[in-house]
């Protein structure tokens, strides 16, 4: 079935399925924490592209895992990738008003509120994973949660959102951007890509392969979403424009200028792509999602 759809249909349906999950996992509450659940939802249930989900998804169909399974670990992986944008988009570190296409959760709620969403979200995703729906076995279960605590913590994305806090203005080594890019944004693509190896206790080439795949391209996608800031279309992306430079963040477009940031994405995307060949042709969706993460507008 996932052969005869298109890229762009696989991703909606992907979508489409991760947003009906967030839907029956972020319950409405009635009382006093009416608003912090309204919070969440609003964030969570927005018009996300859902990449990670999908990636989740994809990585896992090379195994033998269940769906249902697999769409457990996709929602908690958006969960943590959600409480990270509403963090990112605070007024203490990036100030962003528009995220999604609509105000960010601090403008339609507050700032507490959107600090404690955040802090709900990324405990959610654990309480996810915990479930025995997401795997029958206990020590499967505490292999995902280690792994998305390690991707997703200090020497991860908040690692490397630390870095880009500390960086404020100033110059930063090409190497260290690279670095600082693979931290807060690679760290949790690869767990997205690994999780499914991780439930099948897959070969220890397939999870080099993946591992590899999810290097390359997370770099990439940061690499994208930079270059989308200078040259994308904010009815696109959902979020504001021009801020990186305004706010002088350290990118590769620095140091390799709008053309060359654009080349270094091709070459990623192909060592990325080369990553699958031991996949073969089950891996036609993973290709497919090289060429959107490239020469994606949104
Ligand atoms: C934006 O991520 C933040 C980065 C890590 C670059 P996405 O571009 O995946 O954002 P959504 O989920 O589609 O809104
Ligand atoms: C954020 O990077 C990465 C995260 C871990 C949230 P950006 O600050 O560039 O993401 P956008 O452009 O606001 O989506
Ligand atoms: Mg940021
Ligand atoms: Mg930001
Ligand atoms: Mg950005």
């Amino acid at each position: 079935m996932t052969l005869e759809l298109t890229f762009e249909e696989r991703l909606e349906t992907v979508a489409d399925k991760i947003t009906l999950l967030l839907d029956h996992l972020i319950p409405r509450a009635v009382g006093p924490e009416t608003e912090l659940f309204s919070a969440m939802r609003y964030a969570a249930l927005g018009s996300g592209k859902r990449m990670r989900p999908l990636f989740v998804l994809e990585c896992g169909g090379l195994f033998d895992v269940s769906n249902n399974r697999l769409l457990r670990v996709a929602a908690a992986v958006e969960c943590i990738h959600t409480y990270s944008l509403i963090h990112d988009d605070l007024p203490c570190m990036d100030d962003d008003d528009l995220r999604r296409g609509r105000p960010t959760v601090h403008k339609a709620y507050s700032e507490s509120l959107a600090v404690l969403a955040g802090d709900a979200l990324q405990t959610l995703a654990f309480e996810i994973l915990a479930h025995e729906d997401t795997h029958p076995q206990p020590a499967v279960r505490l292999a995902l949660i280690e792994g998305l605590a390690k991707a997703a913590g200090a020497q991860g994305m908040v690692g490397g959102q630390a870095m880009d806090m500390a960086a404020g203005d100033a110059k930063m080594e090409m190497a260290l951007v690279a670095r600082m890019q693979r931290m807060k944004t690679g760290a949790l693509f690869q767990f997205s890509m690994e999780a499914g190896a991780i439930m099948a206790g897959a070969s220890t080439e397939a999870r080099y392969a993946l591992a590899g795949f999810a290097h390359d391209l997370g770099l990439a996608f940061q690499i994208t979403d930079d270059l989308l800031d200078v040259e994308g279309d904010s009815s696109k992306t959902g979020k504001a424009v021009g801020k990186d430079a305004e706010q002088g963040k350290a990118s590769l477009i620095d140091d390799l200028g709008v053309d060359g940031a654009r080349e270094r994405t091709k070459m990623l995307g192909e060592q990325a792509k080369a990553h699958l060949e031991i996949f073969g042709p089950s891996a036609l969706i993973l290709h497919q999602s090289v060429d959107f993460v490239i020469s994606r507008s949104r």
